[in-house]
């Protein structure tokens, strides 16, 4: 399946990129960013940024599954994602309650 019809990226090439990446000695943490550089692919217009962190969920299963990548690895970068997703989402929450804040502000001045 494709995931990236900017870059035409398969399903298959992110799951070759995340083993490849997390049987580095170094191993990145196979975020979307990462996986398009391994692949020497640059992200064009970024909707696709979803599907692919699901793909390289998927692929981390298959894995694990496979016992393809060190299990302590990929738990180690599934911790790591899921804190990342979390600080996103709390950002997200600070940012909608400063513009509902702006909204209340500009309304109250335009009645005042
Ligand atoms: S669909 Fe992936 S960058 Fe556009």
């Amino acid at each position: 399946m494709i995931v990236c019809s900017c870059a035409v990226i398969s399903c298959r090439d992110i799951e070759q990129a995340v083993a490849e990446l997390m049987c580095a000695p170094n191993a990145l943490l196979p975020t979307p960013g990462a996986v398009f550089r391994h692949l020497n692919k640059r992200m064009n217009c970024c909707t696709c940024a979803p599907v692919a962190v699901e793909a390289i969920y998927a692929a981390m299963d298959r894995l694990q599954h496979d016992t393809r990548v060190c299990p302590y690895a990929l738990a180690e970068a599934r911790n790591k994602l899921a804190r990342i997703e979390q600080r996103r989402a709390r950002r997200e929450h600070v940012t909608a309650r400063h513009t509902a804040q702006m909204h209340l502000y500009r309304r109250t001045q335009r009645v005042a």
